[in-house]
């Protein structure tokens, strides 16, 4: 873990540390988040999950709209864990959501025992739908 960014790093303990507040009593699986923007701010972001399952949002989600919602809109990091055997794959829907907030972030995946990824949306989700394929009024 030592030979990322320190930037990452820092990034990668606030999800780590998120994640303890992950609530998740029906699958029990904690998932942290964490969002780096360009105006330096760190946006933290956990699993919140709902005896109607469905509306359960991720720790990916949870942190991007934490930073959206403050107004920020420049998202250069993302980095998120969980106790998974390799770094932690993020869900399809997330996929979609980091695509379109976070397009240029360096995403850092992880788990708990220091096995990390790095990617960017764009390898995250191949041909995205982006939002210029909606037609111009609909922008
Ligand atoms: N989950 C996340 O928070 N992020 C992911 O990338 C994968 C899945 C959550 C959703 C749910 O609360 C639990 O993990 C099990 O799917």
């Amino acid at each position: 873990m030592n030979d990322i960014a320190p930037a990452l790093v820092e990034l990668l303990e606030a999800a780590r540390m998120v994640r303890e507040r992950a609530y998740c009593p029906y699958s029990h699986f904690a998932v942290g988040a964490a969002v780096r923007t360009a105006s330096g701010m760190i946006f933290p972001g956990c699993n919140i999950e709902n005896a109607a399952y469905p509306v359960t949002i991720c720790a990916e989600r949870t942190a991007l709209y934490g930073a959206y919602a403050a107004g920020e809109r420049d998202i250069i990091g993302l980095a998120v864990i969980a106790d998974t055997p390799g770094p932690v794959s993020p869900c399809g829907s997330c996929r979609q959501v980091i695509f379109e907030l976070a397009p240029r972030a360096i995403v850092v995946l992880a788990n708990l025992h220091g096995m990390l990824r790095v990617t960017f949306a764009h390898e995250l989700l191949p041909d995205g739908f982006d939002p210029a394929s909606l037609p111009q009024v609909n922008r």
